[in-house]
């Protein structure tokens, strides 16, 4: 969707479906960005009177707190000289809570959306040991250079898994950059929006300078299966960033791995605010090719934003689609000494 269509569709839905205190007449957003409701420092769900409660990440069993620092490394074991990285991944059905009170019928990867932050180092062997413990058959679909029979599409190779089957996937780690991996089966729009995806980081040899790294896939849920989205996050969970900041130190460089995995919209995008960022599209090169505060992406798009905040507080970040922002995909950054 683009311009007033889905805005209009949309909104009275959200308005049904998220517990709120006048999502859009308080001026949510407008609010905590201008701290007139006097919000103590720290509690930045407090200034956000469009939400009525949190989501409990006990329910979920995955929590946007985690997943931000999450990197799943793995085990590695070397195999005549080389290094061979190896993961397990299994396709549950699993309800989820994308929003307080808004539950969501989720297609997983090992329980979580999105799925874990895989990471490798360039020219290593990969190996992804999947299981299908789904009612539906899917598949592992890498983004990456290797063979047909490895690229987890319907047809090719060993095709859809059924569900109670199993593959193992297996390639070489290039090229360096942010890339992201999706099951690849049909309808391929539903099996996406319904949460079989994640990110996938390859580091260059050399690595990278030293950061606080974090990862944020930016996804939507269609809770009424109009094909259209409801709620808008980073990392699953509306608001989850606004109600816990995330804190970063004062000059620290910090490093963002920012995936585009929404359905049904054509773009998305990312907005920081009173900070630039240097802009590496896919990472897969060492130079940055833009110093902007905001970045637009297609679906399957990627980028590593590198910055440091200058001063201490706290700083919003959101997509600068509004109507997104809204409806989830915003959040705040609280800067320390
Ligand atoms: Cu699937
Ligand atoms: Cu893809």
């Amino acid at each position: 969707m683009l311009g007033g269509s889905l805005a209009a569709a949309s909104l009275p839905v959200a308005h049904a479906l998220i517990p709120h205190e006048g999502l859009h007449g308080q001026g949510a957003a407008s609010a905590s960005e201008h701290g007139s409701n006097g919000a103590a420092p720290g509690h930045a769900g407090a200034a956000h009177r469009g939400l009525v409660g949190s989501v409990d990440p006990a329910v979920n069993g995955f929590d946007p707190a985690r997943t931000v620092r999450d990197f799943d490394e793995g085990r590695t074991r070397r195999v005549g000289g080389r290094l061979v990285r190896e993961w397990d991944l299994m396709a549950e059905d699993k309800e989820i809570e994308v929003a307080p009170g808004v539950k969501y019928a989720a297609w997983t990867y090992n329980g979580r959306v999105p799925g874990p932050t895989l990471r490798a180092t360039e020219g290593e062997r990969l190996r992804i040991n999947f299981v299908n413990g789904s009612d539906h058959p899917h598949t592992v679909h890498f983004h990456g250079i290797h063979r047909d029979i490895h690229d987890g599409i319907p047809g090719v190779g060993p095709g859809n898994i059924e569900p109670g089957g199993s593959f193992t996937y297996e390639f070489d780690a290039e090229p360096f950059g942010l890339h992201l991996y999706h099951c690849h089966s049909t309808p391929l729009a539903d099996h996406i929006a319904k949460g079989l995806y994640g990110a996938f980081i390859i580091d260059p040899r050399g690595g990278r300078p030293d950061a606080d790294e974090l990862v944020m896939v930016q996804n939507g849920f269609d809770t009424n299966f109009d094909r259209e989205n409801e709620i808008y996050a980073v990392n699953t969970v509306a608001f989850a960033y606004e109600q816990q900041p995330i804190r970063v130190k004062r000059g620290e460089l910090v490093r963002i791995y920012l995936v585009n995995m929404l359905e049904f919209d054509l773009l998305n995008s990312f907005h920081i605010h009173a900070n630039f960022f240097d802009r590496y599209p896919t990472g897969t090169r060492l130079e940055p090719t833009d110093f902007t505060d905001t970045v637009t992406q297609g679906q399957g798009q990627r980028d590593i934003l590198e910055l440091r905040f200058p001063y201490t507080g706290k700083y919003m970040f959101h997509a600068h689609v509004s109507e997104f922002a809204e409806l989830g995909w915003m959040g705040f950054f609280e800067v320390v000494d």
